[in-house]
């Protein structure tokens, strides 16, 4: 069988176990090629054992999996010469410079050594090119490693948490290559724990728990499919305006003395608390409303989210 010329992967019932655990349970999916493909999960939920099994590294127990149209177990060869890989907690020879290490896998692969400056280019690491690995910050390793995931101008490029344990500045500008990436029609599959990562990079995003696929689509349908609180917050010590809340049949939390937690489901529910609260002539509490996000969808989908409370940060009173 063919895939369509616009999917890059197709994932079809894909089980893998690991003796008695099933670490992956008929899990499908496809990428299409050109899109930031999120993959999102709780510790030990099965990504990394998934994102292996479609980079050839390990063999499926069972289902088909197939990269730009070939069977993973048929064709790894010719597989990996098109797919760039950066692992979960890569790392590399400490006392090796950045150019070098760029220049060794690139060689690996036979590709053109000039590419290394292309390369350096694109991961900005241009001014590093003569430090050790040993002498990078973290952050600095993470966008060596998606370099040397692009030594071989891969058309789809995994990269198993490439943020985790980074700064916000590491962080971001690791998203700047991501979205260079996207922009140069690369397909990127993409591990994250983090929600904002995979709401603002990904086009779609699928979610696994316990092995099994929980929901998967961009990150708007999931929000709109699987969040429906709107979060509002209101900061007053007039005891009125927790009274008010909890008369209109809402659940107000109050998590210390100024500050008042709702969670709502319609816009109207906001604009009905506050004319109320102005009605019962409390003085104007200072406001904040935010919107379903995905990581509310997140935890309801992966049952990390067990009661309304869970998502609040206060004791209800
Ligand atoms: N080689 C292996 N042998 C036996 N069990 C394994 C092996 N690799 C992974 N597992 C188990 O399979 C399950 C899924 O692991 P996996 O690494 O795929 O999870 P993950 O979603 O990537 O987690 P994390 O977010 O912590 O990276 C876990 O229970 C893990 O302990
Ligand atoms: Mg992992």
């Amino acid at each position: 069988m063919t895939d369509s010329d616009d999917l890059a992967i197709v994932v079809e019932a894909l089980t893998k176990r690991y003796d008695d655990l099933v670490a992956v349970n008929e899990v499908s999916f496809t990428v299409r090629k050109g899109e930031v493909f999120a993959f999102l999960g709780p510790n030990g939920a099965g990504k990394t054992t998934t994102v292996e099994i479609i980079e050839t590294i390990r063999p499926p127990s069972s289902g088909r999996v197939r990269v730009l149209g070939m069977d993973v177990t048929k064709r790894k060869r010719d597989i990996v010469r098109r797919i760039g890989v950066l692992p979960q907690a890569f790392s590399s020879f400490d006392r090796i410079t950045v150019s070098e290490s760029i220049r060794f896998y690139s060689k690996l692969f036979e590709s053109k050594v000039a590419d290394v400056d292309n390369l350096m280019d694109l991961t900005n690491l241009k001014d590093k090119s003569g430090v050790q690995f040993k002498h990078l910050s973290g952050g600095l390793k993470q966008r060596l490693g998606i370099a040397i995931a692009l030594v071989n101008d891969p058309e789809i490029v995994f990269l198993d948490e490439p943020t985790t344990g980074l700064d916000p500045h590491a962080r971001h500008a690791v998203w700047d290559v991501l979205s260079d990436l996207r922009s140069k029609g690369k397909t990127v599959f993409l591990t994250t724990h983090y929600m904002e990562e995979a709401e603002l990079l990904a086009d779609t995003v699928a979610i696994i728990s316990k092995g099994r696929l929980v929901a998967i689509g961009s990150p708007d349908e999931l929000i709109e499919r699987h969040a429906n609180n709107i979060c509002l917050t209101l900061k007053s010590s007039d005891a009125g305006a927790v009274e008010t809340i909890r008369h209109m049949g809402f659940k107000p939390v109050r998590s210390d003395r100024n500050t008042i937690t709702v969670r709502v489901t319609h816009t109207e529910d906001v604009q009905d608390i506050l004319n109320a609260i102005n009605s019962a002539g409390v003085p104007m509490p200072v406001i904040d409303v935010r919107k379903p996000s995905l990581e509310e969808a997140y935890l309801r989908l992966t049952e990390g989210l067990r009661d309304e409370g869970a998502l609040s940060e206060g004791v209800a009173t």
